[in-house]
């Protein structure tokens, strides 16, 4: 069969010989770890996927959130493998160092360059979709979450038990908790609690050998190394337990719009050093995006599926939105960002008092109303973007404000630009105390 396939592709190819060597070796590599998997771990045949088989498109296409790295032209891999047991993923990690193959190790499959599911080489795709149980454990304040569970799916199980635990989980439920605790992670939670990093007790983490280590067997190097160093680097992280936090049973949240016309940029400006020094218990973002004069009603995902525009035109203009939640009553944090923040001229009217799940909701792409179930999609939020992030130590001029807003006007198919305020509960900690190094002195992060 393989000598066949060889043959009929030396006959075709001819004249293309460097594509008839590349296809040739995967060919040859596909069949011999298929092989490889099969005869080591006979259940895997029933979670492999090779190319010709009918789910293998769709199940790389469910996790692939960035729609940059779903053409054609993206290199796809020889086999996907959704494993059930941790077992299974030993025989992987032995067969693709034993062909020389390697493997991309998929979780929510967020990856801003989609590292999750594309090589250069041939490689193997370890889609951790099936290992996502979560355990919550409210007594000790715990839960042991397997890595290819999404920060929906442990928000929903947390809320199944308690109404006044949390994690310090991203904005966005669809978000995989394997790669966003192994970045490091903030979510709103972050000037209360620090980063989802900061609250992990212990990982649970296969290595190249197919050994099983904890914190104790790994040793504190290595538990310091995956918590936000990019865990790829090191192994297969198989669970997380981690750390759950208190939160109100009632919180507040808010959005107030601005445009440039409203003195949004006087408002940014001030909000640089007022943000993050707020008491802990509030946090104010700022989602930025270009809109037409006289409708400031349009989200940024609706913005991010626009239509496209060319340079800057005068029926447009930029709103800020101020968006954050506050654990508390609405009217401790009116009067607190009457006397902080004035600028910004909040009322009772723009916040809105909800359960503390009900916040999760509204942070992420849902309203507070929804069902809770919204929070198990996995797969929402699938858009072409390019993302850059930088972290501010010196409060940015109003010049250098506007220089930001023309940008917005004046770029095709501009988005949005998101600040994220810092300080808090991040400034306990050292530069070194886990790789993600933006702690003291970090105002907020662009
Ligand atoms: C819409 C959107 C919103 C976001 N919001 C936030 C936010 O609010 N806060 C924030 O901090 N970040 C945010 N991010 C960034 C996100 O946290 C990171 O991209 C994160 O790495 C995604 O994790 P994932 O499991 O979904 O992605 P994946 O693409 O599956 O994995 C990301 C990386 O981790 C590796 N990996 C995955 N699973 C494992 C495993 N089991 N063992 C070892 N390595 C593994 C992958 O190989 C890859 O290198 C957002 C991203 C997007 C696209
Ligand atoms: C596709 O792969 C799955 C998992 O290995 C297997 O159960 C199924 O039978 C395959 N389908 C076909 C048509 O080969
Ligand atoms: C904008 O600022 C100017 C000068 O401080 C002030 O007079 C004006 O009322 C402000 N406009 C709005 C809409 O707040
Ligand atoms: C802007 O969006 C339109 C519509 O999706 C697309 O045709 C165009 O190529 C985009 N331009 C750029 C520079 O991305």
């Amino acid at each position: 069969m393989k000598t066949v396939t060889c043959l009929l592709l030396h006959v075709f190819c001819f004249g293309l010989l460097p594509f008839c060597i590349l296809a040739s070796q995967s060919q040859t590599h596909h069949q011999d770890i298929l092989q490889c998997l099969v005869s080591n771990s006979p259940s895997l045949s029933e979670v492999t996927y090779s190319p010709t088989n009918a789910s293998y498109t769709p199940i790389l296409e469910y996790s692939l959130v960035n729609q940059r790295f779903a053409k054609p032209e993206t290199p796809k891999p020889l086999l996907i493998v959704t494993p059930k047991e941790e077992s299974q993923i030993q025989t992987v990690i032995h067969c693709s160092k034993k062909h020389d193959i390697q493997m991309r190790i998929r979780g929510g499959g967020n990856d801003y360059e989609g590292l999750s599911y594309v090589s250069h080489v041939p490689f193997v795709l370890l889609d951790m979709i099936n290992l996502r149980s979560i355990d919550v454990d409210t007594v000790a304040a715990t839960a042991m979450v397997q890595s290819g569970a999404t920060a929906g799916e442990l928000y929903y199980a947390i809320s199944q038990k308690s109404k006044t635990l949390s994690f310090t989980g991203p904005t966005f439920s669809s978000v995989g908790l394997a790669g966003f605790v192994g970045h490091g992670g903030y979510g709103a939670l972050r000037r209360k609690y620090g980063l989802a990093a900061d609250n992990i007790i212990d990982a649970r983490i296969m290595d190249v050998n197919g050994r099983i280590l904890d914190r104790k067997s790994m040793g504190e190097d290595l538990f310091w190394a995956i918590r936000g160093g990019g865990p790829a680097s090191f192994g297969v992280i198989l669970s997380w337990k981690i750390k759950l936090v208190s939160v109100p049973e009632t919180v507040t949240i808010f959005t107030i719009k601005r445009t440039l016309e409203q003195n949004a940029t006087d408002i940014v400006y001030k909000w640089q050093t007022v943000a993050p020094n707020l008491p802990n218990d509030a946090e104010v973002r700022i989602k930025a995006y270009p809109t037409k004069k006289g409708s400031n009603t349009r989200s940024p995902e609706t913005v991010l599926m626009s239509e496209s525009s060319t340079g800057p035109r005068s029926d447009t203009t930029v709103v800020v939105e101020f968006v954050g939640s506050y654990l508390g009553k609405a009217d401790t944090l009116v009067s607190l960002m009457q006397e902080r923040f004035p600028e910004l001229n909040m009322k009772k009217e723009d916040c809105s008092e909800v359960s503390y799940i009900q916040s999760v909701l509204a942070n992420s792409i849902y309203s507070p109303d929804q069902p809770l179930e919204v929070l198990l999609q996995r797969s929402t939020f699938k858009i072409p973007t390019k993302v850059k992030s930088a972290h501010v130590r010196e409060p940015i001029s109003k010049e250098g404000l506007h220089g930001i807003w023309e940008m917005l006007l004046k770029i095709e198919n501009a988005t949005n630009v998101v600040f994220t305020s810092f300080g808090g509960k991040l400034d306990d900690y050292s530069e070194s105390s886990i790789p993600y190094p933006h702690r003291p002195g970090v105002l907020y992060m662009v």
